[in-house]
């Protein structure tokens, strides 16, 4: 046997090992309901598509037969709310404050998308008293079973509660485009999170490039000062999504560009990638269900080591 095939055939049996230690992906809690996946998507940026991304996202997901919960916490202009072209009245603001409930709230923008607003409601987490995290906590376990997946708009940058919820999603995908100063953002975001709080997976989707040759570049630039400076951290290269005009124009007519255009190259590309989540298994440590995501979410938010 010559080496290179050796070599193949141990990283192919270290492959399988880890494969067999994930979770299914079709993992149930104690009283049989389906766990959702819960995805954040993020950025150091503004304004590199991640909206955008976590609707089209949403929508490829119900196509794929698959329940979506939206949690809207990116406070930026153009908020999950006005792609779906919706006004919801309510948001999370008003659960922490006791007038609505969860259910509530929930808005659903297209067969088997919703969203939960949060509004300026996770502004001011490490404000709230241990009673309204306990009933945050107890809204947050009845929706086990209500959805497949939760897609979390986290917001740009390195604000506390970004950073929450980075840690307490199954993945953290991080969005950066070609841009210098999207690259360096993503790559400060990153060093807060795995060296202050041992955040070490993330999973890379370059969005607005010319071309996979261009994606591939910034993964490389990424992953390297990742490999150098940041022991122990992985970053994964999930894909692309062209910069594509339809999605511009989709978003002026109030419809993500998966319905509008589904043929779009940005659509296709989103497809793809809805598809492979379904395919991939679970994190090692991911898997929870909602209370326990919002456990690990509050969790965090009491003053962490530096
Ligand atoms: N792949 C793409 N091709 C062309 N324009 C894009 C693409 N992705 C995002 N955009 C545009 O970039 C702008 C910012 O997108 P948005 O989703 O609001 O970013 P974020 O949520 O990260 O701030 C929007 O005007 C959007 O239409
Ligand atoms: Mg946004």
């Amino acid at each position: 046997m010559d080496q290179a095939s050796s070599l193949r055939k141990i990283v192919k049996k270290q492959a399988e090992g880890t494969l067999k230690k994930r979770m299914p992906n079709k993992a149930v809690n104690e009283s049989g309901k389906r766990l959702p996946r819960v995805i954040a998507v993020t950025s150091g940026k503004g304004g590199v598509g991640k909206t955008n991304i976590v609707a089209s996202l949403a929508v490829a997901f119900s196509k794929l037969d698959q329940r979506v919960l939206i949690l809207d916490a990116d406070l930026g202009l153009a908020n999950i709310d006005i792609i779906f072209g919706v006004r919801p009245e309510y948001n999370i603001s008003h659960v922490i404050s006791g007038e609505k409930s969860l259910s509530e709230i929930i808005f659903e923008v297209r067969p088997q998308v919703r969203i939960i607003p949060a509004g300026s409601g996770f502004e001011n987490l490490t404000a709230l008293t241990e009673g309204q995290k306990l009933h945050l906590l107890s809204e947050f376990e009845a929706l086990d079973g209500v959805a497949d997946f939760v897609l979390i708009d986290t917001g740009a940058g390195i604000s506390a509660n970004v950073l929450y919820f980075n840690m307490a999603a199954d993945d953290c995908v991080v969005i950066a485009t070609h841009e210098p100063t999207s690259i360096t953002d993503a790559y400060a975001m990153m060093k807060v999170m795995s060296t202050n709080h041992g955040m070490k997976r993330y999973k890379l989707l370059v969005n607005m490039v010319k071309d996979e040759g261009e994606a591939k570049q910034v993964y490389l630039t990424l992953s390297q000062a990742v490999d150098r400076f940041l022991k122990g951290t992985v970053l994964e290269y999930l894909g692309f999504i062209p910069q594509d005009e339809k999605l511009r124009a989709a978003v002026l007519s109030r419809k993500t560009v998966m319905e509008k255009y589904p043929e779009a190259p940005s659509s296709q590309r989103i497809f793809s990638q809805a598809k492979a989540f379904i395919d991939a298994p679970v994190p090692l440590d991911g898997g929870g269900n909602m209370k326990f995501f919002m456990q690990r979410f509050l969790h965090h938010l009491n003053p962490i080591r530096r």
